[in-house]
């Protein structure tokens, strides 16, 4: 968690920190301040518990210097209250002319305070980060040599950390580090940039680096140099960020959420195109590094949480189905505790909108340590799964800012689906022309997609009906069980209200004690021709619910006239292959939990105690 950005170069600097904050804030958003070394080289601080608007409040009511260097930081409190005294960045050194900001989280922080106090530091925050800033200040104190300095401290941090550093003896310098948190440089002409993503310099560059792990980053304005602890250069290719600008900033709408909602049928769009011809034939090139492993896999374990686990529970049924391959799928920080067996033919396919995800990104080391090989699911390029990974299917479902996930998650599902259909093509576990089928089906989506949302007032009138609702279940089966979930984890999100989601099957195992007069309950209804009738079952749980005393809210395929007998709301949805409802099913879900959470006065795109990225453990 965490956003952090740097730059050297021509701009003003303040703008350009505060511009790239903007776009990180998803990151966390408890504090943010900036520092900067103004044309008269002295280093001006600046920082505010809250949102980024009250420190560009606070900015433009008093302005910082012109400058052409500075760091900036928005934070997620780990250790220390986000206050004002424990926002980054923090000082160092006798006359504070070091500042520092700091992604992660130092594990030996104690140890290395108490030394520092033993010196004679002085502490102004709670914090772990501020040890790092006394340390390297100290160093330099020694040593007279920034860098050598940094490079000597870093070495001595335990655990997770982004780290940059500025200091008034170096005007020109941005240093920085990262070990298990992520650091993207961002290369300009007569400027360079750094961001915990690309996200943070989108709007200057497109030329992006992405540093590599135990590496530290020397940033001038004419030259970026890059070493690994030990002082050894390293060099890496440069990547074009495919993200543009104008997809992070909200563009009329009332928030991002209801931007990227409404982005879906294009993120679904992006995310098949090339990977499906007209004709429904779906071939991942992407894929050609782990070729030889596909026709031998012999067991496929997804890694994944929250949002992402949900989208792979989805592609759980249908790799199985198409493919023939068993798939499990485990929440990443349970996954590697519990001693998985993995084998060479084991494929782990880590499902991570952000990349970033220190609990996925654990889990796939774990997978490669142990011999199997690793697929990343990821939609952000240079992010450090998708580096680290065998292969990489990129989701295109561009930069993703509302903290709850929407169309990175119907990305990922689709993702998942074009991964079932290329398996089971290479591996002929179907006949082409039924998974051609399908492929043709997929590409039906954007359309139906950009269908449900011209028709959500009835959605929305709920939404603002169940506003005061202490409680909502919903209830799927198959394919909509996992949609269940996470209509539920929406609603818990950004509404604040208890929900929960259940296989409709366990209901009578159990969940129906919940019910009682009034209940809301939102189920996720199959198709009527599902041949396995899966909906005459839920049509009967709808029934049992609502002798109970439930109002239920169905969503439903469109022209399915039983459930309507039954449901005291219906939201109908275009009838696709039963594999891929569930991408039209959840719209619906995430717009009720949106407009709920709007009716209750509530910010949606930063609810409370989130973090976008969850980069520790
Ligand atoms: C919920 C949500 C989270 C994320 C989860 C994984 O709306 O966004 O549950 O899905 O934190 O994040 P990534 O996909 O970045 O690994």
């Amino acid at each position: 968690m965490c956003g952090i950005v740097g730059y050297v170069g021509p701009k003003s600097t303040v703008d350009v920190l505060l511009g790239g904050l903007k776009r990180l804030e998803y990151r966390g958003y408890d504090s943010a301040g900036v520092s900067v070394i103004n044309h008269q080289g002295q280093l001006e601080t600046r920082k505010k518990a809250g949102k980024l608007t009250k420190l560009v409040e606070d900015i433009e009511k008093a302005p910082l210097g012109e400058s052409n260097i500075g760091i900036g930081h928005t934070r997620w409190a780990t250790h220390g209250a986000p206050t004002d005294g424990n926002a980054h960045p923090h000082l160092g050194g006798e006359h504070q002319k070091l500042s520092l900001i700091h992604n992660g989280i130092i594990e030996n922080f104690s140890e290395l305070k108490t030394e520092l106090l033993l010196q004679g530091a002085v502490f102004a925050s709670e914090t772990d980060s501020e040890a790092a800033a006394h340390l390297v200040a100290a160093q330099y104190a020694k040593t007279g040599d920034l860098t050598e300095s940094f490079r000597t401290v870093v070495r001595r941090l335990h655990g997770a950390f982004t780290i940059l550093v500025v200091h008034e003896d170096e005007p020109g310098l941005v240093l920085a580090a990262r070990r298990n948190a992520p650091l993207v440089i961002g290369l300009g002409d007569g400027e360079n940039f750094l961001g915990s993503d690309v996200a943070a310099f989108v709007e200057h560059t497109k030329r992006a680096i992405a540093v590599g792990q135990d590496e530290i980053v020397i940033l001038k304005a004419g030259s970026v140099e890059i070493e690994n602890f030990n002082g050894e250069k390293v060099t890496h290719e440069e990547f074009t960020v495919d993200w543009d600008a104008s997809a992070a900033s909200k563009g009329g709408w009332s928030s991002f959420m209801a931007k990227e909602i409404a982005d879906q049928p294009q993120s679904v769009g992006d995310t098949l195109m090339a990977r499906v011809s007209s004709d429904g034939y779906v071939n991942l090139e992407e894929l050609a590094s782990i070729s030889k492993l596909i026709p031998n896999i012999d067991r496929i374990i997804m890694v994944a949480c929250g949002t992402a686990a949900y989208a792979s529970e989805v592609g759980k049924y249908a790799i199985e189905a198409w493919a023939k391959i068993p798939v499990s799928v485990e929440l990443s920080h349970e996954f590697r505790y519990r001693q998985p067996i993995l084998t060479p033919n084991t494929l782990v396919v880590a499902v991570s909108q952000s990349g970033e995800t220190m609990d996925t990104l654990m889990a796939t080391r774990y997978a490669k340590e142990a011999g199997a090989s690793v697929l990343s699911i990821c939609n952000t390029q240079g992010a450090t799964l998708a580096r680290e990974a065998d292969a990489v299917l990129y989701t295109h479902a561009g930069p993703e800012v509302a903290v709850a996930s929407t169309k990175a998650f119907t990305a990922q599902i689709t993702a998942i689906f074009l991964l079932g259909l290329h398996l089971a093509t290479v591996r002929g576990t179907q006949p082409k022309e039924d998974l051609q089928v399908i492929g043709k089906e997929l590409l039906k989506l954007p359309g139906d997609i950009a269908d449900v949302l011209t028709t959500t007032d009835s959605t929305r009138a709920l939404a603002k009906k169940f506003k005061d609702a202490r409680t909502v279940l919903f209830l799927g089966r198959h394919v909509g069980f996992p949609i269940a979930l996470e209509g539920a984890l929406k609603l818990k999100e950004l509404a604040y209200i208890h929900s929960e989601g259940f296989a409709a099957g366990e209901l009578k195992h159990g969940p129906i004690a919940l019910i009682e007069e009034g209940q809301p309950v939102i189920v996720i209804v199959p198709s009527p021709s599902d041949p396995d009738s899966l909906h005459a079952k839920v049509v009967s749980n709808i029934q049992e619910v609502k002798a109970r005393g439930a109002q239920v809210i169905a969503i439903a395929e469109q022209g399915d006239a039983e459930v309507s007998k039954y449901a005291a709301e219906v939201i109908y949805v275009p009838a696709i292959h039963k594999m891929l409802a569930p991408i039209l099913n959840v719209i619906p879900l995430q717009i009720f939990a949106m407009e709920l959470a709007a009716a209750k006065g509530l910010d949606v795109d930063q609810p409370r105690n989130l973090a976008k990225s969850v980069t520790v453990e």
